[in-house]
C-alpha cells in the first residue's frame, strides 16, 4: 500500500475536519450520556449509526476521515459506551499508540485500525473486548513499503491478547511485530473463519489443528521465516478458500488429502522446504485460481492435472526438480508441459524457471495464452523455438524472462510486441547482429533488457544513442559486439557492456547520461581519455569499471566528497593521477602508470569505508601510508555490517576477490531501483584487501598495519621494503593471505605469527631474512617455496 492510498487531506481541510468530527463526537456523546437525544437527530450523520429503539450510537465508521494526530484517552468518543463497531482505517495517527481507553468501550464486535499510523505496544486493554469478532490492526507501516510495520504484540503477548477473546471470526495482525509463536489455544476458536499475520515475525512451531478448524477460510502467515510445521490431513469439507504460508519455514509433503479442500483458490507454499512428489489429487482443486509451489524441493513430471485448471491466472513452479515428461526429450512425448499449459486461457503469470525441464517447447503454444502477463522460462534445459508465426503477439505482456533457453535468436514474435518492461535473453545462441525493429520495440516501456552472454556481433543499424526513452538497466555485455560504444539513453542507471570488441572514444554525449550508477566497460578496446564529465555524476555513480582497456589520462579530479561512488576499477589502463574521494570502498587501479608517493593523508582524503585497495604494478615510490591504516576504518572489523555495507545506497556490492591470481576479476550486485529489485548474481563474501605489490614502495612496515583487524589479504610483495616484519601482523587474526615477498627484509619470522589460524597463502621468498622458520599451525602446511630465497633461513621447513 501507498501512502498515496490516503486520502489526500489538504491540512487545512484536515483540521476543519478534525474539529467538526470532535464537535460531533463531544455533542453526541454529552447528550447520549445524559439520555437526551431528540432536537439532535445525528444518526444521520455519514458513517454513524445508532440503535432505532434507544438512539445509542452503535456504530462510527471514521475511515478515510483526514483525522492526525493522536486519540487523547480522555476523547469524548470512549463515552460512547454503546459503540459496538469502530472503523478507523486510513488515516494518519502520527505513530501514536493505540488507546487503551479502547478497553472502555466493552461492546465492540468491530473494530478496525488497519492503515491508520499507529505505533508502539498493542495496549492490554484490547483484549478486554470479549465480545470482539471483527479484529484488524494489520498494515499500520511507515513509507511507501509495507515491509517493516509499526505496531508490536510483546507486552501484553499474542497469548495474553487473544485467549479472551474466543469469538474471533475474523483477525489480521500483518505486519505486527509478534515475536512469539502462534499461542494453541487458537486451534480452539472454532467460529474463526480468517487469520492472517504476515510479516509478523512469528516463530515456533504452527499449530496444526487450525488448519482443520471447522470456518476457516483464509489463513495466511506468509513470510515469517521461523515458523515451522507440516501440512495435516485435511478434512473434506473444509472451507479453506486461501491458504498462504510462503517464506515460512513448513516442510515435508503435500498430502494427497490436500485435493479434499475442494474450495481452495489460492495456494501459495512457495519459498518453504516442501519436498516430494506433487500429488495427483490436486487436480480436484479445480477453483484454483494462484498456485505458487516456487523454490521447494518439489520433483516428479510437471503435473498433468495442471489442465484441469482452467481458472489459473498464477503459477509459479521455479526452483523445483520438475521435469517436463516421463522421457526426456522424446518427441513422442511432448505432450504433457503444453498441452497442459495451452488450456490455461486464463493464465497470467507463468514461472517455471530453474527446473529441469528438457526438451522442445513452441512458443507458438504460449503465444496462445493471450492474458499473459509474466512469462519466464529460464535456466532449464529446453530448447526454446524462436519461430513465432507472423503478426503473434502476448498483447498484455509485461515481463518475459527466456534465459539459457537455448534460442538460436530473437524470437520473431518479439517484433510485434508492444508494452514490455522486461526482455531478458541472456545465456542463448543468439548470434548475428542486433536487428534494428529492436530499437522500436516497446520502447516506450522497457525498463531492463539482458542479451549478454550471446554471440551477438554487431548492430544492424549502429544507433549512437540507443533509443529506448525509459531504460533503467542494459546489459549487453559478454557478446562479440565491434564498433563503438551506443550511448545508453538519458535515464540509464545501470549500463554493462563488458567483454566485448567495442573500440575508439567514447563519445561526448555519454555527458548527458548523468544517471548511471553503474558503468562497466571492461574487458574492450576502448581508448582515448577517460571521459572527464563522469566527474560530474558524482551523486549517482557508484560503480565505474574501466578494467584492461586502452584508456589514458588522469582520473577525473574533481569527485566530490560525500558522492557515491564505491567502486572505481582502472586496472589495465594508461591512466595516471591521483584522486580524491570519501566514501570510496573499493579502490582498485593495478597496472596503470600510477606514480608518485602515496602521501599522508590530508583531511579530505582519508578512506574510511574502504575495503579494498589495490594500487598494484603501478609505479608508487615512497613510504608504506602508515597514516592511513589508521584511518581505514572499515578494514577495522569485519562484522556483519562489512555485508550490509552496501545496501546504503540500496547497492550491493560483493567483489570476488581471488588471491592466487591477484586481481578482482568479478563482481556482482543487487540494484534495487524504482522499487525494481534487479539481481545480478548472488552476494558472496565481501573482502578487505591491501594489494601495493609490485610498486617501488620503500622503508620500514609500520606497525600501525597492526590496526587493521579486518584484514584478510595483505600483499606487498616486489617492492624495496626494509627492516623486520612487525610481530604486530600475528595479531591480524582474520588474514588468509600474506605475501611479502621479494622485497629486502632483514631478521626473524616472528613466531606470533603462527596465530594466524586462517592462513592459507602466505609467502617470505626472496628477501634476506635469517634465523628459524615458526613450527606449527599453519606453517605446517607452507612449503619450501614460501622461504625460498632467503640466505639465512633455518629450520625444518616441512
Ligand atoms: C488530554 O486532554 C485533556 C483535556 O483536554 C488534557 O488535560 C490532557 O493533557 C490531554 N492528554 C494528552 C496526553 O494529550
Ligand atoms: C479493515 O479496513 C481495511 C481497509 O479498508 C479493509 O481492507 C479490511 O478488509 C477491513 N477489515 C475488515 C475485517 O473489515
Ligand atoms: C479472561 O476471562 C476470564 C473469565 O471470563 C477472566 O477471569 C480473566 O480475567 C480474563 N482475562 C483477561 C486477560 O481479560
Ligand atoms: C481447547 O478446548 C478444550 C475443550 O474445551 C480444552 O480442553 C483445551 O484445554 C483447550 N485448549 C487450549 C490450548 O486452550
Ligand atoms: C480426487 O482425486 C483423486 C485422484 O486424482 C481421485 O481418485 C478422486 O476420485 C478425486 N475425488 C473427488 C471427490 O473428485
Ligand atoms: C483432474 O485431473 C486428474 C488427473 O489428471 C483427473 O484424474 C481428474 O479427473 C481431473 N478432475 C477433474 C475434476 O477434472
Ligand atoms: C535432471 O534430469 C536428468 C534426466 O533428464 C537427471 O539425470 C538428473 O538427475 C535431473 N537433475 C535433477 C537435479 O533432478
Ligand atoms: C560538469 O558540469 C558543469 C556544469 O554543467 C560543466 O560546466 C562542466 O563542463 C562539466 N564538466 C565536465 C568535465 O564535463
Ligand atoms: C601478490 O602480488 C604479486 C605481484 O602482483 C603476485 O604475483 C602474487 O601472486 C600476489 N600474492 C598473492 C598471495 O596474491
Amino acid at each position: 500500500m501507498k501512502m498515496s492510498v490516503l486520502p489526500c487531506c489538504n491540512s487545512r481541510k484536515a483540521l476543519s475536519l478534525i474539529r467538526l468530527m470532535l464537535l460531533l463526537i463531544v455533542a453526541f456523546s454529552l447528550r447520549l450520556i445524559n439520555g437526551n437525544f431528540k432536537g439532535f437527530d445525528c444518526c444521520f450523520w455519514e458513517g454513524v449509526e445508532c440503535d432505532h429503539n434507544t438512539g445509542y450510537v452503535i456504530s462510527l465508521n471514521l475511515s478515510k476521515s483526514c483525522l492526525h494526530g493522536s486519540i487523547n484517552s480522555s476523547s469524548a468518543l470512549f463515552r460512547l459506551v454503546h459503540l459496538e463497531k469502530l472503523n478507523l482505517v486510513f488515516n494518519n495517527f502520527s505513530y501514536s499508540e493505540i488507546p487503551s481507553a479502547l478497553g472502555n468501550l466493552s461492546r465492540l464486535t468491530y473494530l478496525n485500525l488497519s492503515y491508520s499510523l499507529f505505533a508502539g505496544q498493542i495496549p492490554f486493554a484490547i483484549s478486554k473486548l470479549s465480545k470482539l469478532s471483527t479484529l484488524d490492526l494489520s498494515l499500520n507501516f511507515a513509507g511507501v513499503n509495507p515491509s517493516e510495520g509499526l505496531l508490536e504484540l510483546k507486552r501484553p503477548d499474542m497469548k495474553s491478547l487473544v485467549q479472551n477473546l474466543t469469538s474471533l471470526t475474523y483477525l489480521d495482525l500483518s505486519l505486527v511485530d509478534v515475536s512469539s509463536s502462534i499461542p494453541s489455544v487458537m486451534a480452539n476458536f472454532s467460529s474463526l473463519t480468517s487469520f492472517s499475520c504476515h510479516n509478523c515475525k512469528l516463530f515456533g512451531k504452527f499449530p496444526g489443528a487450525i488448519f482443520n478448524l471447522p470456518n476457516l477460510e483464509l489463513l495466511e502467515v506468509s513470510r515469517n521465516y521461523d515458523i515451522s510445521g507440516y501440512l495435516p490431513e485435511f478434512y473434506f469439507g473444509s472451507q479453506l478458500k486461501e491458504l498462504s504460508i510462503w517464506m515460512t519455514n513448513f516442510s515435508g509433503q503435500v498430502p494427497a488429502s490436500n485435493g479434499n479442500l475442494h474450495s481452495l483458490e489460492f495456494l501459495a507454499l512457495s519459498h518453504c522446504k516442501f519436498v516430494g512428489l506433487v500429488p495427483p489429487s490436486l487436480g480436484n482443486l479445480t477453483k484454483i485460481t494462484h498456485l505458487g509451489l516456487e523454490n521447494n524441493s518439489f520433483r516428479g513430471v510437471v503435473p498433468s492435472f495442471l489442465s484441469n485448471f482452467t481458472n489459473l491466472k498464477f503459477l509459479a513452479l521455479g526452483h523445483n526438480q520438475f521435469r517436463a515428461s516421463e522421457i526426456p526429450s522424446s518427441l513422442d512425448k511432448l505432450i504433457h508441459l503444453e498441452s497442459s499449459i495451452s488450456r490455461l486461457k486464463n493464465l497470467q503469470y507463468l514461472d517455471l524457471n530453474s527446473n529441469n525441464l528438457s526438451r522442445l517447447v513452441e512458443l507458438n503454444t504460449i503465444l496462445e495464452l493471450k492474458n499473459l502477463e509474466f512469462l519466464r522460462l529460464s535456466n532449464n534445459k529446453l530448447s526454446v523455438l524462436s519461430k513465432t508465426s507472423a503478426n503473434a503477439s502476448l498483447p498484455k505482456l509485461v515481463k518475459l524472462r527466456l534465459a539459457s533457453c537455448n534460442l538460436p535468436s530473437f524470437p520473431d514474435f518479439l517484433r510485434n510486441q508492444e508494452g514490455l518492461q522486461i526482455l531478458d535473453l541472456s545465456f542463448n545462441h543468439i548470434h548475428g547482429h542486433m536487428p534494428k525493429w529492436l530499437w522500436e520495440m516497446s520502447k516506450e516501456t522497457l525498463l531492463l533488457i539482458n542479451l549478454s552472454h550471446n554471440s551477438l556481433t554487431n548492430f544492424e543499424e549502429p544507433p549512437l544513442v540507443l533509443p529506448w526513452t525509459n531504460q533503467i538497466r542494459i546489459n549487453i555485455g559478454n557478446n562479440m559486439l565491434q564498433g563503438s560504444l551506443p550511448i545508453p539513453p538519458l535515464s540509464t542507471a545501470v549500463y554493462l557492456v563488458s567483454n566485448n570488441s567495442l573500440g575508439g572514444e567514447i563519445s561526448p554525449l555519454l555527458c548527458k547520461v548523468s544517471s548511471l550508477q553503474v558503468f562497466d566497460l571492461s574487458y574492450n578496446n576502448l581508448s582515448g581519455m577517460i571521459p572527464q564529465c563522469l566527474a560530474n555524476f558524482s551523486n549517482s555513480l557508484a560503480i565505474l569499471n574501466l578494467y584492461a582497456n586502452n584508456f589514458y589520462g588522469p582520473i577525473p579530479g574533481t569527485w566530490k566528497s560525500g558522492n557515491n561512488l564505491h567502486l572505481i576499477n582502472l586496472g589495465r589502463n594508461k591512466s595516471s593521477s591521483k584522486l580524491k574521494n570519501w566514501k570510496l570502498k573499493i579502490l582498485i587501479l593495478r597496472s596503470n602508470g600510477f606514480h608518485g608517493t602515496i602521501g599522508a593523508p590530508e583531511s579530505d582524503f582519508v578512506f574510511p569505508e574502504l575495503h579494498i585497495i589495490d594500487l598494484s604494478n603501478n609505479e608508487f615510490t615512497g613510504f608504506l601510508p602508515s597514516e592511513y591504516f589508521k584511518t581505514w576504518n572499515a578494514m577495522r572489523n569485519l562484522s556483519a555490517e562489512s555485508l550490509t555495507y552496501m545496501h546504503s545506497i540500496g547497492i550491493v556490492v560483493s567483489v570476488e576477490y581471488n588471491y592466487k591470481y591477484g586481481s578482482v576479476h568479478n563482481y556482482s550486485m543487487t540494484l534495487t531501483n524504482k522499487g525494481v529489485n534487479m539481481e545480478f548474481t548472488q552476494v558472496s563474501d565481501v573482502f578487505t584487501i591491501i594489494d601495493l605489490s609490485s610498486n617501488r614502495v620503500q622503508g620500514e612496515i609500520p606497525d600501525s598495519i597492526g590496526n587493521l583487524e579486518g584484514l584478510q589479504v595483505l600483499n606487498l610483495s616486489n617492492n624495496f621494503l626494509v627492516g623486520q616484519i612487525p610481530p604486530v601482523i600475528g595479531s591480524l587474526s582474520n588474514l588468509e593471505a600474506l605475501d611479502l615477498s621479494r622485497n629486502k627484509l632483514v631478521g626473524r619470522i616472528p613466531w606470533q605469527l603462527r596465530q594466524l589460524n586462517f592462513l592459507a597463502v602466505f609467502s617470505v621468498s626472496h628477501n634476506h631474512l635469517t634465523g628459524p622458520i615458526p613450527q606449527g599451525g599453519q606453517f605446517n602446511t607452507f612449503d619450501n617455496s614460501s622461504f625460498d630465497g632467503n640466505l639465512g633461513l633455518c629450520g625444518n621447513s616441512p
